[in-house]
């Protein structure tokens, strides 16, 4: 270890509050007993209020905050998932506004960031500028804003008149929001009476004076989430950290190394974009003990009604006549077909049916089996000591700059992390010991964004 002259890079970690998705396994706090698997079929339901109830995102928040984190993260869904005409079991409990949620941890937490994702594509630069600058304001400074631009026209429905910006709108009408929040943020740079804004561009006309003097970090972090070429080319240009899905070690390498190749042409600094995949963990005092857990938490989470659902999800045709425990589908996928709502459309449906049949032929396994074995996988199994060390070295060779844990249980999961993980990080030298800042962008070596002189 010590021949490596570089500084070894510290360790940024958040949490992710994982409430409605079908790899949640819910427990009610502060045991980690599961109450419930959902998604699929007719499990028993998670308590009425457990995805809804302010004490489970304060506890996972308190714990976070405890384990000194850097920020507690909000994913947000605008229309509720549905498949063939039923709405997702999780669904029906609830999906409540992300910055709401926030603004309420904002008072019973002092240090941690709170993000939270806000579509670009649904909302306006205004109206969002002002409520995240006063999320900004009323925690003291650590607001974050994950910017999506949301894929699907069935989300479209819930809010527009006809339909669905195209695709190729999408990043330009997110990168025109952000500026526009950023000019807004940015027009009242000394607390001074406010200066009159006046925006033009292809998507939006904004002219008036902001609502709020400048807030602590002056411009709330800015997280990105979207993976193609134009999604990475926004968040080299404009983000401050990206949340990937590319969570194994080489591919999490080449997206590295591909998207800090990016940030150049944009004046950039490696540091000043933080790259965190999505992860998830599990523990056990032995290897083996975990890699049991880990199996089990696989099997509660792809009951047989779930693992026909991902098929379908595939094959975009009924498949409820076939047989969980027996083998995968001989007719092709139709790439047309209906898939169920709310979800991101697969690329390839062919191929990934013909990788999905020929790991079942080789391996034997059921349509049940399979889906266990191709979705849903843990990122880090093991002890705390290994999990510890696997992070640090994933870390170390820029695969990442941190994590964004997703825990499987809610909303007690992160508690055995940040009883027996943190400890090992820190005692490695690669995560703090205390918070030395107020302010998210602190937290996560940010640049301070420059303070605009007054123009008036
Ligand atoms: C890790 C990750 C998390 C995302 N979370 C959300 C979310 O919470 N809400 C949402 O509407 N879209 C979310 N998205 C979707 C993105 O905003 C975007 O619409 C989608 O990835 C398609 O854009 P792309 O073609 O650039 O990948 C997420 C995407 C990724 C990769």
């Amino acid at each position: 270890m010590g021949s490596d002259p570089r500084p070894r890079k510290q360790i940024h970690l958040a949490a992710h509050f994982p409430g409605v998705n079908n790899t949640t396994v819910w427990a009610d706090a502060p045991t980690r007993r599961p109450t419930a698997t959902p998604a699929g079929g007719a499990p028993p339901r998670p308590s009425l209020g457990s995805q809804i109830d302010f004490a489970s995102f304060e506890h996972l928040a308190r714990t976070a905050e405890r384990g000194l984190f850097d920020f507690f993260f909000l994913a947000e869904g605008l229309r509720l998932r549905e498949h063939k005409g039923r709405i997702h079991d999780l669904d029906v409990l609830g999906r409540p506004e992300s910055l709401t949620v926030l603004n309420a941890l904002a008072a019973v937490t002092e240090r941690l960031g709170l993000a939270g994702t806000v579509s670009a594509t649904f909302n306006e630069p205004y109206e969002l500028a002002r409520r995240i600058a006063s999320l900004d304001h009323l925690s003291g400074g650590r607001a974050a804003w994950n910017v999506v631009t949301t894929s699907d026209a069935f989300t479209g429905e819930n809010f527009r008149r006809g339909g669905y910006l195209d695709r190729a709108d999408r990043y330009t009408r997110a990168a025109e929001f952000l500026a526009t929040a950023r000019e807004l943020w940015d027009s009242r740079p000394d607390g001074g009476a406010p200066r009159r804004v006046e925006h033009r561009g292809p998507h939006f006309t904004v002219r008036g004076e902001f609502a709020l003097p400048r807030s602590p970090q002056g411009h709330p972090v800015v997280i990105q989430a979207g993976d193609s070429a134009e999604g990475r080319e926004f968040a080299a240009s404009a983000a401050d950290v990206i949340f990937t899905r590319h969570s194994g070690l080489e591919a999490g390498r080449a997206f590295y190394a591909d998207v800090k190749r990016r940030l150049p042409a944009y004046g950039r600094r490696p540091a000043d974009l933080k790259i965190m995949p999505g992860v998830t963990f599990v523990l056990g005092d032995t290897a083996a003990e975990a890699q049991e857990a880990a199996a089990e938490i696989r099997r509660r989470q792809v009951s047989p009604q779930t693992a026909l659902l991902t098929l379908e999800q595939v094959w975009g045709v009924d498949l409820s006549s076939y047989d969980p425990d027996g083998p995968l589908p001989e007719i092709d996928p139709d790439p047309d077909g209906e898939l169920a709502r709310g979800r991101v459309r697969i690329a390839d449906p062919r191929a990934v049916a013909d990788k999905w049949r020929a790991l079942s032929r080789a391996k034997g396994l059921s349509i049940r089996e399979t889906v266990i074995e191709t979705t849903g996988r843990q990122s880090f199994v093991g002890t705390p000591e290994s999990v510890a060390r696997e992070m640090d070295a994933f870390v170390q060779s820029d695969a990442a700059d941190g994590f964004i844990l997703v825990p499987h249980l809610t909303p007690g999961g992160l508690d055995p992390f940040v009883a027996r993980v943190v400890p090992l990080l820190q005692e490695r030298g690669v995560f703090r010991t205390e918070y030395t800042g107020t302010t998210l962008r602190s937290h996560l070596g940010l640049p301070e964004p420059a303070r605009p002189a007054r123009k008036d």
